[in-house]
């Protein structure tokens, strides 16, 4: 008996064992850093003129960080870093893809949609990292953390 209940405590200690260390920490957090982005973007500059067609995007590069800017819809936004989240690494950005609405990185293949910056293919976990964009419903964005 005292045998018996020795091992279902061995046997309890095991599994709890077990499931602490291969239990996935919520606490991780996307591995890219957010830059500190606050610039506006004239929709009739001639360098954005894919802004002005729901459907496409544009790369900006200010100060250190890299973003690529979707439009949505005709009054809607989203502005991602281009760093791929797999390996977070400065100088691997996301890259065209020949789908229009992603983009892809040219080291790891992971592919991101650009509707909310998820990662749809590869080894990336994480969504790119998002920053605000507010529009002003004429012909300006901004881009802010
Ligand atoms: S960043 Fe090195 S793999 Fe995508």
């Amino acid at each position: 008996m005292f045998i018996t209940s020795k091992i279902r405590y061995y046997f309890v200690f095991v599994v709890l064992v077990s499931i602490l260390f291969n239990c996935k920490d919520d606490t991780e957090e996307n591995p890219v850093n957010p830059a500190y982005v606050n610039f506006s973007i004239y929709l009739n500059d001639p360098e954005f003129q894919e802004l002005k067609i729901p459907g496409n995007y544009a790369f900006v590069r200010v100060g250190g960080a890299s973003l690529v800017i979707y439009r949505v819809t005709i009054d809607e936004f989203v502005a991602f870093d281009r760093m791929c989240t797999y390996e977070a690494k400065p100088d691997i950005l996301v890259v065209s893809d020949s789908s229009t609405v992603m983009v892809r990185c040219p080291e790891c293949e992971s592919k991101f949609i650009l509707v909310d910056g998820s990662p749809q293919e590869g080894p990336a976990k994480y969504m790119l990292r998002p920053y605000n964009v507010t529009y002003d419903g004429g012909d300006y964005i901004h881009v802010s953390n």
